[in-house]
């Protein structure tokens, strides 16, 4: 058995030169947030979640999903989930039964090629609707099923006018599929189920954060918010209709609950507020949509080790330091060869020698870092990491101030979640300093805004918000459903009404 790790490291920059302890104080200085930035970003973050719900809107967009209520947890029937991420494509079957919160799923994952997020529109729906087929095939060969109602989990902003339909508004998480922004997506991905003849109707596109918040309250009733901290980042919270100014022509009753996908990942696109490092702004320059995506690319997962490379290759082409001096540094210069996967191994290196971190860089870049320069790669890791969660909770602090919600739970979902070491704490400890909660809060369990893992919103979320939209068709209330009488005439309505 190999030895046990040691916990923590103390690590000391006691033998680090002064050229490269100049350069860690600088990027100390870049790369930290101190409270009252965080404070201050908070509260611009309020005023634009509020603009984007203006008729005039902002730079965040807020979109409406129609998904106009949480779960009782007494739904029911069999629904499809199709849930298209960025690294996989996964294909479940959900049976909400009668039990309360109680649900059966079976589920196929297929990889997602990555020649497909740079490809054409028809091999994007032509792939999906072929997994599809392969996933009916296999579960359900020889049956007769009839109609089977899918929630569509679709990651990406999406206006709706419609439960049902969706106009991407535009790619982010580095896809780039001509002939898709700007339009509805649901027509040619419909096309491309009937040409498979598959017994499949898409009844609600859903946004994962839409998905994670219902999901995470089909079992705890005090859930608010659903975020998403991954690839890309983004969250969902319940509004009420009469607090959505641009909902205002449609003479909704003002106190029916309306979820919003803020899709804040574009929050401070104007830069105004966000302290953007030059690396900040060499990957959104070099990204295929600059300009877009602000908040997005300081703190999600997709961009956290290419902020980490971008820096490296600046200390070692910068003439008053030169990390790797004379070394091969080609590896180095390859666009987002890093993934956060990468950043978190170093963080999680345990040894007082950075052992693991040299064996990483080693092998990865082919590069032999000196111990100074290791402190430094350490040190580098830590600051993006912690700016990245830091960042994050002022998305979730900015809901609860604009809702006046004090206490809260949030389901949290996302690679950078689930995997980042340390990033619920530092998420914590910033909500506490944000919220100005007093000594003995901030650390995760029992805060008043607690971030909590949540449920499979891609999959039980989007179930349930399709179960819910059959529900509250069968209840007469078709607001933002495009054709409540088919929906009603077909087999599926079954599942809306209670027994
Ligand atoms: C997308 C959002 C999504 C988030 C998390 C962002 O890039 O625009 O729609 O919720 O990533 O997946």
């Amino acid at each position: 058995m190999a030895p046990r790790k040691p916990p923590s490291r103390k690590g000391s920059m006691a033998d680090v030169p002064k050229d490269l302890l100049d350069q860690i104080n600088r990027l100390e200085d870049l790369f930290i947030v101190p409270a009252e930035k965080l404070k201050e970003i908070t509260n611009h973050f309020v005023k634009e979640l509020e603009k984007g719900l203006t008729v005039e809107g902002g730079s965040i967009p807020m979109n409406v999903t129609w998904c106009m209520a949480f779960p009782d947890g007494y739904e029911t029937g069999t629904y499809l989930a199709l849930d298209m991420g960025g690294t996989n494509l996964r294909v479940c079957e959900i049976t909400l039964l009668e039990e309360k919160g109680e649900f059966d799923i079976i589920q196929s994952k297929y990889r997602m090629p990555e020649e497909l997020k740079t490809g054409t529109a028809d091999e994007l729906w032509n792939y999906v609707a072929d997994c599809l087929q392969q996933f009916i095939e296999y579960h359900h060969e020889g049956e007769e099923l009839g109609q089977m109602p899918l929630g569509f989990t679709f990651s990406y902003p999406a206006t709706q006018e419609y439960i049902d339909h969706g106009i991407l508004q535009r790619w982010t998480k580095g896809f780039d599929i001509d002939g898709v922004e700007g339009k509805d997506v649901v027509p040619p991905f419909e096309a491309a189920l009937a040409e498979r003849k598959l017994p499949i109707k898409l009844t609600a596109l859903v946004n994962d954060t839409t998905g994670t918040m219902i999901a995470s309250a089909y079992t705890d009733t005090e859930m608010k918010i659903g975020c998403i901290f991954g690839t890309g980042c983004n969250a969902a919270y319940m509004e009420d209709c009469g607090s959505i100014p641009k909902l205002a022509h449609m003479n909704l009753d003002p106190s029916l609950p309306m979820a919003i996908n803020c899709e804040y990942g574009a929050f401070d696109n104007e830069h105004v507020v966000l302290p953007r490092t030059p690396y900040d702004i060499i990957i959104d320059k070099e990204s295929p949509r600059p300009g877009q995506q602000a908040f997005e690319k300081m703190i999600a997962g997709l961009y956290l080790g290419e902020i980490f490379r971008l820096v490296l290759l600046d200390l070692h082409q910068n003439p008053d330091c030169k990390i790797f001096e004379g070394q091969d540094v080609s590896k180095l210069k390859k666009a987002y060869s890093l993934d956060a996967g990468f950043l978190s191994a170093i963080e999680e290196d345990p040894f007082e020698n950075l052992s693991e971190t040299l064996d990483l860089i080693t092998h990865k870049l082919s590069l032999t870092p000196s111990k100074p320069e290791l402190e430094l790669i350490r040190r580098l890791a830590e600051l993006i990491g912690t700016r990245a969660a830091r960042l994050s909770a002022c998305g979730v602090a900015a809901i609860c101030k604009k809702k006046n919600w004090a206490t809260c739970h949030v389901g949290a979902d996302g690679s950078v979640f689930n995997k980042y070491p340390h990033f619920k704490i530092r998420g914590a400890q910033a909500l506490k300093e944000i919220l100005d909660w007093p000594a003995g809060k901030g650390k995760g369990r029992g805060d008043p805004v607690e971030i909590l893992p949540a449920e499979d919103g891609s999959g039980v979320g989007a179930a349930l918000i399709a179960a819910l939209t059959l529900k509250r068709a069968v209840a007469g209330q078709t607001a933002g459903i495009k054709d409540p009488e088919a929906l009603l005439k077909s087999p599926m309505a079954k599942f809306g009404v209670k027994e």
